[in-house]
């Protein structure tokens, strides 16, 4: 499941060395399943040529406000009353100035002052435009008219000055879409997330973890930024990248990780446990490496704080959501896991099976409700799953269980 899947999204593109990254948007956009249709100005087509916008998109490129054969079949009118979703990007100064003072004079300003559709402006230039004060003028005033921004970065710049004016890299202004079109059911909420392994140091080269990839964590982090959450993502080791607009704090041993969860946890409205946490770690961590001395040898571990459980006992305490990883009688201890540490919800997986759980893309699972009920997820993509989990938490705090 994706926001883009079917949707029309029109890709505005304007004119700056960064219209090559606007190919590689296009290719995130229609990969999700989005109907791009690209509108191309003349100085955009300086850099790029439209076949290959045209190409990879399989629809026809738009470059002139009044061309007979498009007016007839699509027309500016048209295209922006399809229009889900309005991208400018990279959308330069001028361009900008023109959408902010109400100039309509090429096809691209036309057709978004024509659109109703939310527009989302990812701006490319010169670092003294950026901060110039007209620019900034014209920005404001579109932040405040409901308009969104992907701002640029900070980096070396094509003009050769260094600062902000880079065009921000396509996978950021990818989920800055899907941000556009996401229900905001989890606005005002303020949610930690947890995610990944936990590694105990045996020594300096040396460690105890799991197979926890982080994924699954990361999707519902990136799923709930996007659904309007302030996100607090206290994560393991991973290789996973930090998603966009989601607060990030390292943890990498289960009592970091302990230590990162309290010290957010009473500013949270919910939290949700899918980190795989040691349950052990060794008595003794060596500082220095240990030498082998005979054939075998013996690491004396103990128990580590049950972080879920001291959610739990919190008075008062946030929704709480865990997980439980079982390779049998998954309902029987995943009920049990959601009683023993005073759980509103759990997630049970069974990880017996390769398809699914740790370190796979995919997910199935069951969700289990303090009430009794629960839900049936099949096997799905970690980011759809993320979702469902979700939307069970959003209907749970806005009490509307229909
Ligand atoms: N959990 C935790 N702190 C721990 C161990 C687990 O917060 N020290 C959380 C996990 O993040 C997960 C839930 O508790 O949300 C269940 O974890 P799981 O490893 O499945 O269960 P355990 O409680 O560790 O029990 P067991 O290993 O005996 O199955």
């Amino acid at each position: 499941m994706s926001y883009l899947k079917d949707k029309c999204v029109v890709l505005a593109v304007s004119g700056g060395i960064a219209v090559y990254k606007a190919i590689e948007l296009l290719r995130l956009l229609t990969k999700a399943g989005a109907d791009v249709h690209v509108i191309m100005t003349r100085s955009a087509q300086e850099f790029v040529t439209p076949l290959t916008f045209q190409t990879l998109s399989s629809n026809p490129v738009h470059v002139e406000l009044f061309n007979l054969i498009a007016e007839r079949e699509i027309g500016h009118i048209s295209l922006a009353d399809r229009a889900d979703l309005f991208i400018v990007a990279p959308a330069t100064a001028n361009v900008i100035g023109k959408i902010a003072c109400g100039i309509a004079d090429d096809m691209l300003t036309t057709t978004v002052m024509a659109t109703k559709a939310p527009v989302l402006i990812a701006p490319a230039m010169n670092v003294n435009m950026y901060t110039n004060p007209i620019y900034r003028e014209n920005e404001a005033r579109l932040v405040r008219l409901g308009y969104l921004f992907a701002d640029p970065v900070c980096g070396s710049l094509a003009c050769g000055w260094e600062g902000q004016g880079k065009l921000a890299a396509p996978e950021v202004i990818f989920e800055a879409a899907l941000a556009a079109l996401s229900a905001k059911d989890m606005a005002g909420r303020t949610l930690m997330v947890t995610a990944g392994p936990t590694r105990e140091e045996i020594d300096p080269v040396r460690y105890i973890s799991n197979h926890s990839s982080g994924k699954m964590g990361y999707a519902i982090a990136r799923a709930a930024a996007r659904r309007g959450a302030r996100v607090i993502l206290v994560s393991g080791p991973t290789c996973q990248s930090a998603p966009f607009g989601v607060e990030l704090v390292a943890a990498n041993s289960a009592c970091e990780m302990l230590a990162a969860v309290m010290s957010h946890a009473s500013r949270c409205d919910v939290v949700i446990k899918a980190a795989a946490v040691a349950d052990y770690r060794p008595v003794e961590r060596n500082a220095s490496k240990v030498k082998k001395h005979s054939d075998s040898m013996t690491i004396e571990l103990v128990r580590n704080p049950d972080i879920l459980a001291g959610l739990g006992a919190m008075e008062p305490r946030p929704f709480l959501v865990g997980f439980a990883a079982e390779t049998d009688n998954l309902v029987e201890y995943a009920a049990k896991k959601m009683k023993d540490k005073n759980l509103d919800m759990i997630v049970a997986n069974d990880v017996s099976r390769s398809d699914a759980g740790f370190n796979a893309d995919n997910n199935r699972a069951l969700l289990l409700f303090r009430d009794g009920r629960s839900k049936d997820c099949p096997l799905m993509s970690k980011d759809a799953l993320a979702e469902r989990i979700l939307d069970s938490i959003a209907t749970e705090l806005n009490g509307d269980r229909g």
